[in-house]
């Protein structure tokens, strides 16, 4: 069963509560201004997601009322600031499933929680002639990382090929997958295509060859449901900005066994147990891997999104952005001169496409000029747009806020763009 047939099928009466798009879009203050004199159309949410009120009161009453350093103080402000910390991280580990809180680390986001595990993992345990799996559709931050690992240390970097529709070839992949294999990292859902990996099959493939599987969910944690058990990856890594809480939150859950016999990847006040000049020795999880005062406010405004989002039911928005998503698919596919790039079976919240004989700068710019924020350029995802043989994508990355009226302003505005240009 696919992801989303999972999350639609085994949810009752989904079907039976309509979806009230005009009173969710009161929760989010910035979609009420106008932009050159248009009403805001926020299509870029793959970047970066907007913020409801009740994060941005979170995030104020932490700053008003209880701003202080966690863990440090025995104090009353420091006491409630680590209360209000320590329960994000709960609600964290709700929101994956995670089997226990302290496989929750906080990071800055998706980025950082790879690059941890690169340090904490990949340097310790991945030597000369070890191979490293990712896929053909990862962002630069599921790649970079992994190459410099490989020039560090001698170590190959292994990459499964997808096919025209942007769909991983797992056969390939099989064929990847050998003795030398010490790690598979694969995006949840890619950014630039909208594909949704079958990640749960990959990870099985890989755990029957005793490898350990990264999961990188910056595009999934905001637009499916997460259980990381269920998944059994052993590393799964989020960015709450893209899932409607501040810049500067995140997590990377790993698996216990795991965290344990890691390296902390930086060195610094809180993730220690003693110091003294001759040695040190760490603090247990999650600290080991939360050196310097962490980005508390943030934080505390994840754990404000993740209330926010059970509180609008997620499966309901699930089944809302799938259903805005096939009306934006068959309205935008259907102008003259419009190529989708990325066409998956399996797809969530992504349409990228190019205008014949229009930059995607070019369509970006005119889309702005009608109010409209769309991405356009490699995405952070160039070997993407090698593959396709483009040098750019436009890209509309819709949220549960968004609303058929706004496609069809996109569709209108791109038949504008196809005029200017003719
Ligand atoms: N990875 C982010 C994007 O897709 C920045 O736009």
């Amino acid at each position: 069963m696919s992801a989303i047939e999972k999350i639609l099928l085994e949810t009752p009466g989904l079907e039976d509560e309509p979806w009230d798009v005009e009173r969710i879009r009161e929760d989010f203050p910035v979609l009420k201004q106008t932009v050159n004199g248009k009403p805001l159309v926020y299509l870029d949410n793959a970047a970066s997601s907007q913020v409801p009120q009740v994060v941005i009161d979170r995030g104020s009453k932490y700053l008003r009322e209880e701003h202080s350093n966690i863990h440090r103080g025995v104090h009353y402000l420091s006491q409630r600031a680590t209360t209000a910390y320590e329960g994000a991280r709960e609600k964290v580990r709700r929101f994956i499933n995670a089997r226990d809180v302290r496989e929750c680390i906080f990071v800055r986001g998706a980025t950082e929680g790879i690059n941890l595990v690169m340090h904490g993992y990949g340097r310790k345990f991945i030597k000369e002639g070890d191979e490293i799996i990712i896929s053909a559709m990862e962002h630069h931050a599921n790649i970079v990382p992994w190459q410099m690992l490989c020039e560090e240390k001698g170590a190959r970097l292994r990459v499964i090929p997808m096919n025209e529709a942007g769909e991983l070839l797992l056969d390939e992949y099989d064929a990847l997958l050998n003795e030398r294999t010490k790690l598979v990292a694969v995006n949840h859902v890619s950014n630039a295509l909208g594909t949704i990996n079958p990640v749960k099959e990959i990870i099985a493939r890989a755990h029957k060859m005793g490898v350990p599987v990264l999961i990188d969910g910056a595009q999934s944690a905001p637009h499916l449901t997460v259980d990381v058990q269920d998944l059994d990856c052993d590393f799964y890594t989020l960015s709450g900005h893209k899932m409607f809480a501040p810049t500067g939150s995140g997590v990377i859950y790993g698996k216990t066994e795991l965290l344990e016999k890691m390296n902390p990847f930086q060195g610094g006040g809180d993730m220690i147990r003693t110091v003294t000049f001759e040695k040190t020795t760490y603090a247990g999880l999650p600290n080991k891997f939360e050196a310097g005062t962490p980005a508390i406010a943030s934080q505390i405004g994840l754990g404000a999104a993740i209330d926010y989002l059970n509180s609008i039911g997620r499966e309901r928005a699930v089944r809302y952005e799938q259903e805005l998503l096939r009306y934006a698919t068959e309205r935008i596919s259907a102008i003259e001169g419009v190529t989708l790039i990325g066409t998956a079976r399996e797809k969530a919240s992504v349409l990228s496409f190019i205008i014949e004989n229009v930059h995607p700068h070019d369509v970006g710019t005119i889309l702005d000029q009608e109010g409209i924020a769309v991405r356009a350029g490699h995405h952070c995802a160039q070997p993407v747009m090698q593959f396709f043989k483009v040098p750019a994508t436009a890209r509309a990355s819709f949220a549960f806020y968004n609303t058929k009226e706004e496609v069809d302003a996109l569709a209108h505005a791109i038949e504008k763009v196809i005029e200017v240009f003719s």
